[in-house]
């Protein structure tokens, strides 16, 4: 399965939408922001880079909500409070890159607030008068996984809560011949082969390499990039911290296959492209690839629920109802596209019971690697 048929996140502004359940990446976000301005900063001492009259920016896998345009505006922030005035003769080119079923129109119709707001604060904190900063935001539909831009044409690109996604499914477990190799699990868990393991840090590989690679062409020397994805904690793939939300959802589907719901053969046919790296591998991918340097990486625990009262238990419940949402607002295109719509209020209604019971025993908390790359010369 190819991830461009079936994955966008849930779209517009409702309750299951991804724009009112982002409050994780949301934090995500936050808690990365000091690297990003530290990249910010470094590039603008980059002998390569400045002066420069014209900054590419790229974040790949914006989405859409609240948070598309919020890394936009810490980046203005730093590069204005830095450049100040002498920012006025550059022009910034931001482009907003996710897979061509992601809900564009929204990001557009956010647009003139983002821009007004951007105005405000500029000329505000300085007290002039005048026109809007030079900036101009185009949309890049496609896939990051290969190119998407001119060559050296980004000076700064920034991804979060996305690399984590694979181009597909693991070729050599997308077959129906290989449909019994992970029974009764839709990702790495302690009961999968060892092939399946295999498969998946194979499909990483071949996709994060394929990512350096693109970027490599687009980004110019001395650029940067800031890329913040789901991890793991140890070479272990079968740890707590990067498979449990997914054990959880294969619960809740074989639940269903008990009462008749849901056929066995369709959960066992089922695999997320999904992939959460350790820092060691990520490492050897960006060494072997060889376009970029590492001048940061580390790695962060996030709570499943950010709203959580991690002292109290009596709101375990609450928090596997929110957990359950703001899974549902990112994998509910992929499962309803496999397993039909009919059953999503009722598979995500137990994914919410067997969350709240898991937090009741234990915190198991993501981990978010975050790396600061440097294009070499
Ligand atoms: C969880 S959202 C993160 C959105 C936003 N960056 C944030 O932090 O809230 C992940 C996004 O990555 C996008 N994505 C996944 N694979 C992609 C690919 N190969 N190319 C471009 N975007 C991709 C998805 O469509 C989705 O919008």
């Amino acid at each position: 399965m190819e991830i461009m048929q079936t994955l966008h996140m849930n779209k517009g502004d409702g309750e299951t939408s991804y724009a009112k359940n982002s409050k994780v990446q949301n934090k995500i976000i936050s808690i990365a922001k000091p690297i990003v301005e530290e990249a910010v900063l470094q590039l603008l001492e980059s002998k390569n880079v400045v002066p420069m009259e014209s900054m590419g920016i790229a974040d790949l896998g914006c989405s859409s909500g609240p948070n598309t345009l919020l890394l936009i505006s810490e980046i203005m922030d730093v590069l204005h409070s830095k450049i100040g005035s002498s920012s006025s003769s550059t022009e910034f080119r931001v482009f907003l890159n996710d897979l061509f079923s992601n809900d564009f129109n929204t990001v557009f119709m956010s647009l003139p607030a983002f821009y007004n707001q951007l105005r405000d604060d500029y000329f505000h904190k300085r007290s002039l008068q005048g026109p809007s900063p030079n900036l101009f935001v185009s949309a890049v539909p496609g896939s990051f996984y290969g190119r998407l831009f001119p060559k050296k044409s980004l000076h700064l690109v920034h991804s979060s809560s996305s690399l984590h996604w694979l181009s597909q499914v693991p070729a050599s477990l997308d077959s129906k011949a290989s449909t019994a190799l992970n029974k009764g699990k839709i990702y790495i868990s302690k009961s999968s082969p060892q092939c399946v393991l295999d498969a998946y840090s194979l499909q990483f590989q071949n996709d994060f390499s394929l990512f350096l690679k693109s970027r490599a062409e687009e980004v110019v020397p001395g650029g940067r990039m800031v890329l913040s994805f789901m991890g793991r904690p140890t070479p272990d793939p079968t740890s707590e911290q990067s498979c449990y939300h997914w054990e959880l959802m294969a619960h809740a589907l074989m639940s269903m296959v008990l009462e008749g719901l849901v056929e066995e053969e369709k959960v066992d046919s089922f695999n997320a492209p999904y992939y959460a790296p350790c820092a060691e591998e990520l490492n050897l991918e960006i060494q072997k690839q060889g376009s970029f340097i590492v001048d940061q990486l580390e790695a962060f625990e996030i709570g499943w629920d950010p709203d959580a009262d991690q002292e109290n238990d009596q709101t375990v419940a609450s928090s596997g109802k929110r957990v359950a949402k703001t899974i549902r607002a990112v994998v509910e295109s992929m499962i309803e596209a496999h397993f039909g719509n009919e059953i999503m209020d009722d598979l995500f209604r137990r994914y919410a019971e067997l969350v709240s019971s898991h937090l009741s025993k234990s915190r198991t908390k993501y981990i978010n690697l975050v790396t600061s790359l440097v294009r070499t010369a």
